[in-house]
């Protein structure tokens, strides 16, 4: 099949490369001209794993094509994925500007059946609104052109993108057309050999389904991060206590880590559009409310014990920080924890080292220039290097090399033995017993 990707970030770039993987024929399109010139070279604008050699294979094979505009091969396509971003509004609300200059673009050039797919995620009834822009832009040409929009939402993890893409748990398909619901099933045939995970349902439901999964998994996280904080003011292990919950199948294992927060592109801007949504239907979202506020909080939990520990003015103070993403196995920092932590410390006078296995571009493109200017923030390649001569040091992404560090080095190298721990990596009695300070999430 032909098909077009428009947005070649994250969700777009992983969905181009795997269905070119299957087969199939795909143009990437990207207004961002600097991504397209360096992916036709050879440069991923963002990193994956695995995603590099899937990109090379198939744009060598000429199955993937990039384009900054839609361009000739996009022309011949019968589908056309939307993946572009839907960054929140002021009010908090999905920004759709993005998605509508797709949808207008796609109805300035489709001349034959077209299945226009929402991969964006997207509050429920924009399929509606894609549907109405297309149309009218089909009259503007006096064209008399069908075509069906479908909701595809797309749940990839970043860090292990391509392995979700390629073997993906479900696949949640939602329109209301025959035709649409073949194009579907055929496009996504190849990635379903073992067993069908096909959901077929109606488009609002399908829009829907995105939020409320991606809902739940932050109120996971906010409601362990509640029962981490108390647990800290009455002397319970919340370690022992999340083993004891994740025991119970009812509740699982996953989602259940205290932490400084949940942050990347996706579960503040979705939970927050959520809220946007319920208000915007004289409804209000008690749950998801206290899902975002207890986030918000949980994000200055660190910098407070660090406050609490050396005062409120960390003049002369200097922190190694290990981590910068939002997560492990991706350089997104977008709402990253450790960008409130940033803040934080470096507001409150303090200098910081930071290391991030691949997130070290993405800081110099995201966080304050003067910070690296006055040297109040250094970039260092070696994880050890941030910790010389350090007052503190503080995890803040969970990193695999930083499991199971040096610990006898990190004590020889700090000025003084202090770690702060925000993912809970470290275990505290082993810790103090080698004469560290230790403070963790909820203990
Ligand atoms: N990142 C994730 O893990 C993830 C997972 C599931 C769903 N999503 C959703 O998928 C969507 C895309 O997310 P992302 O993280 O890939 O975003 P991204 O910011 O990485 O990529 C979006 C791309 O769209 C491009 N773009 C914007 N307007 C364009 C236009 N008019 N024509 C062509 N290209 C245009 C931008 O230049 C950018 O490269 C969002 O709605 C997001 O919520 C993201």
């Amino acid at each position: 099949m032909k098909l077009t990707i428009i947005g070649t970030g994250y969700v777009g770039l992983v969905t181009g490369a795997c269905f070119a993987e299957m087969g199939n024929t795909v143009t990437c399109v990207d207004i961002d001209r600097s991504k397209i010139d360096g992916l036709k070279k050879g440069v991923l604008p963002i990193y994956e794993p695995g995603l590099e050699s899937v990109v090379a294979n198939n744009y060598k094979n000429g199955r993937l094509q990039f384009c900054s505009s839609l361009c000739d091969p996009a022309a011949e396509s019968s589908v056309y994925f939307i993946a572009v971003g839907t960054p929140p509004g002021e009010d908090g609300s999905a920004d759709l500007q993005y998605v509508q200059a797709v949808a207008k673009d796609i109805g300035q050039h489709i001349n034959h059946y077209t299945v226009v797919v929402d991969k964006s995620t997207v509050p429920v009834g924009t399929a509606d609104k894609v549907r109405a822009v297309i149309q009218a832009e089909l009259e503007k040409r006096a064209k008399n052109v069908s075509f069906d929009v479908v909701s595809n939402p797309e749940f990839l993890k970043e860090g292990a993108a391509v392995e979700d893409f390629m073997r993906p748990d479900r696949v949640v398909i939602g329109t209301d057309s025959e035709k649409a619901r073949q194009v579907m099933r055929d496009l996504y045939g190849p990635f379903m050999r073992t067993h069908e995970r096909i959901l077929f349902m109606g488009v609002r439901d399908a829009e829907m389904t995105k939020y409320a999964g991606n809902a739940m998994l932050a109120t996971k996280i906010s409601f362990m991060n509640e029962i981490a904080n108390l647990c800290e003011r009455m002397g319970v292990d919340v370690e022992n206590v999340r083993q004891g919950i994740g025991s119970d199948s009812r509740i699982g294992y996953s989602f259940i880590y205290p932490g400084a927060g949940y942050g990347g592109s996706c579960f503040p801007k979705d939970v927050k559009a959520l809220v946007r949504m319920a208000k915007d239907h004289n409804f209000e979202p008690k749950v998801l409310n206290a899902v975002e506020s207890r986030n918000e909080a949980q994000k200055h939990v660190l910098i407070e014990k660090i406050r609490k520990r050396f005062g409120a003015d960390l003049k002369n103070k200097k922190f190694g920080l290990w981590g910068l993403a939002f997560k492990p196995g991706t350089d997104d920092m977008r709402e990253a924890s450790s960008v409130v932590l940033l803040h934080g410390l470096i507001g409150a006078g303090a200098t910081v080292k930071a290391y991030d296995p691949v997130a070290t571009e993405a800081a110099k493109r995201e966080l304050p220039r003067e910070w690296f200017a006055d040297g109040k923030l250094t970039l260092v390649e070696n994880q050890y290097d941030a910790l010389k001569d350090a007052d503190g040091m503080i995890l803040i992404t969970e990193w695999k090399p930083f499991r199971h560090p040096d610990f006898a080095q990190i004590k020889k190298i700090m000025k003084s033995p202090i770690i702060f721990d925000g993912r809970n990596q470290y275990d505290p009695k082993s810790l103090r017993e080698a004469g560290f300070e230790y403070t963790g999430i909820g203990r």
